[in-house]
């Protein structure tokens, strides 16, 4: 056996990561390219990274002409094919959309598997997933993608390349997995359909605990969940890898004026979302609706933070449309990384922002600005409104507890009906809640 062979750990896959830097007049876009090619390159090694794959080779390649079997042109095919037997690679990722034929093509031309920038975000969400309902979730939005082009995605490489088919099923293997594709979606949507009447339970238990609820939304890698520690003080996964999080946890944020408030964290967003992973996204950012206060977490260290940020927003506004944009507030993280000059004008930029929440510069890691923050979110879950006196029938405990956590009870008494008297301070928005929650029932 040559050298080449045990330089490395047969389990781990070595890939090379390919960025189509595709031409604007062929895209067809009329606004010119988003991102730097160089950061749309790490970003993709990055992602590849959360997968544990060895990346021995990374290499933007221009697409000047679209070709419909390869995306690339045959000179490009070529080169990458040098790069992946240079480097012993075993798998090519693209960060792009690749039609089903082209990635049969390109396997069969490269002689490695190949995957897709949606390929290779469902196999990172299926991996992060924690909660069952995640995991159904990613499953179902992996199994709708496969049936779009009937070929294997990339978890199954290893049972492909076992039998050592690199190019896609056959037509009878084809037929055979569309019926158990369906099948299986089938089976999945009701298993999903069960999940998700248990966690509307769970959420309307929820509604009835009477503190307000701060989430935590923000570009994946910005610090969510490491932010989400330091406040709470407890352990959940945080790692320098992208999607720490799929699914939203929860815990008890206690706030400096002695209220205490719930702390929800997120999934991390991505530019480019594949579709089928947009209900998944939906699902979870549900919880997001129903927040007090959301902090729109950044790394502001990160150049390309504009963009992020313009990437959640648009996410958001596409999931969330009726979401009330003066309960968001954004929460400029990783202010350790700049030097004292950058950190100058953040401050100031930040002082003289007109909006109405003006950002919170903080460091999750070294606690700087934290104490602030908590200041401020306590303000505003507290937040200033009108006083009013509400009487509530003994049989609607929900409304008591919906006004305890979303208001400040002024005063309180029972009559001999056992109707509950509430003197208490309400912001418009909530009492727009509270008034919704009143008509619907
Ligand atoms: P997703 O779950 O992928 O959405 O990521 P996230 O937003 O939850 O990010 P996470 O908290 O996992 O942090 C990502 C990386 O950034 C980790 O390596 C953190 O240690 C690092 N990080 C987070 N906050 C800070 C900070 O304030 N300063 C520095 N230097 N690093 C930070």
């Amino acid at each position: 056996m040559s050298d080449k062979y045990i330089d490395h750990a047969p389990d781990i896959v070595r890939a090379i990561v390919i960025d189509p830097d595709i031409d604007t007049h062929v895209r067809g876009e009329a606004s010119p390219a988003r991102k730097y090619d160089d950061s749309r390159l790490e970003e993709a090694v990055g992602l590849a990274l959360a997968l544990d794959l060895e990346i021995v080779g990374e290499m933007s390649v221009r697409v000047r002409k679209i070709n419909p079997a390869t995306l690339f042109g045959q000179g490009k095919v070529a080169d990458i094919k040098t790069a992946c037997e240079a480097n012993d690679a075993s798998l090519c990722v693209v960060n792009g959309a690749l039609t089903p034929i082209q990635q049969r093509n390109l396997e069969k031309e490269l002689g490695v598997k190949v995957v897709d920038r949606t390929g290779l975000i469902l196999e990172i969400f299926g991996r992060r997933a924690r909660t069952n309902e995640g995991k159904l979730q990613v499953e179902l939005a992996r199994l709708e993608y496969e049936r779009s082009r009937l070929v294997r995605t990339w978890t199954h490489l290893e049972r492909q390349r076992a039998t050592g088919t690199t190019g896609g099923p056959g037509e009878t293997q084809i037929e055979l997995d569309r019926r158990m594709i369906a099948d299986k979606i089938k089976q999945l949507k009701t298993e999903l359909e069960d999940v998700r009447r248990t966690r509307a339970l769970h959420r309307n238990q929820r509604k009835k605990v009477p503190y307000p609820i701060v989430a935590l939304v923000g570009y994946t890698n910005a610090g969510k969940s490491t932010l989400f520690n330091n406040l709470t003080k407890s352990e959940v996964f945080a790692k320098d890898l992208l999607f720490a999080t799929l699914d939203t946890t929860l815990r008890s944020l206690k706030l400096p004026n002695g209220r205490s408030a719930i702390l929800s964290d997120t999934v991390g967003f991505i530019s480019d979302l594949p579709h089928e992973l947009v209900a998944a996204f939906r699902a979870t950012l549900e919880e997001v609706e129903q927040a007090d206060l959301i902090l729109h977490v950044r790394d502001v260290s990160n150049p390309e933070t504009e963009a992020q940020k313009a990437d959640v927003e648009q996410v958001m506004a596409h999931i969330l449309p009726d979401l009330d944009r003066s309960r968001m507030i954004e929460v400029w993280n990783k202010i350790d990384l700049l030097d004292a000059e950058s950190k100058d004008i953040l401050y100031s930029r930040a002082i003289t922002d007109r909006s109405k929440n003006k950002p919170l510069l903080v460091s999750a890691v070294t606690g700087e600005g934290v104490p602030h923050l908590l200041r401020e979110v306590a303000f505003l879950v507290d937040a200033d409104g009108e006083e009013i006196d509400i009487v509530i029938e003994p049989h609607q405990g929900e409304f008591l507890a919906f006004l305890y956590a979303h208001g400040r009870v002024l005063g309180r008494h029972e009559d001999e009906d056992g109707r509950v008297h509430l003197r208490v301070k309400l912001s418009d928005q909530a009492y727009g809640r509270y008034e919704k929650m009143v008509e619907g029932r």
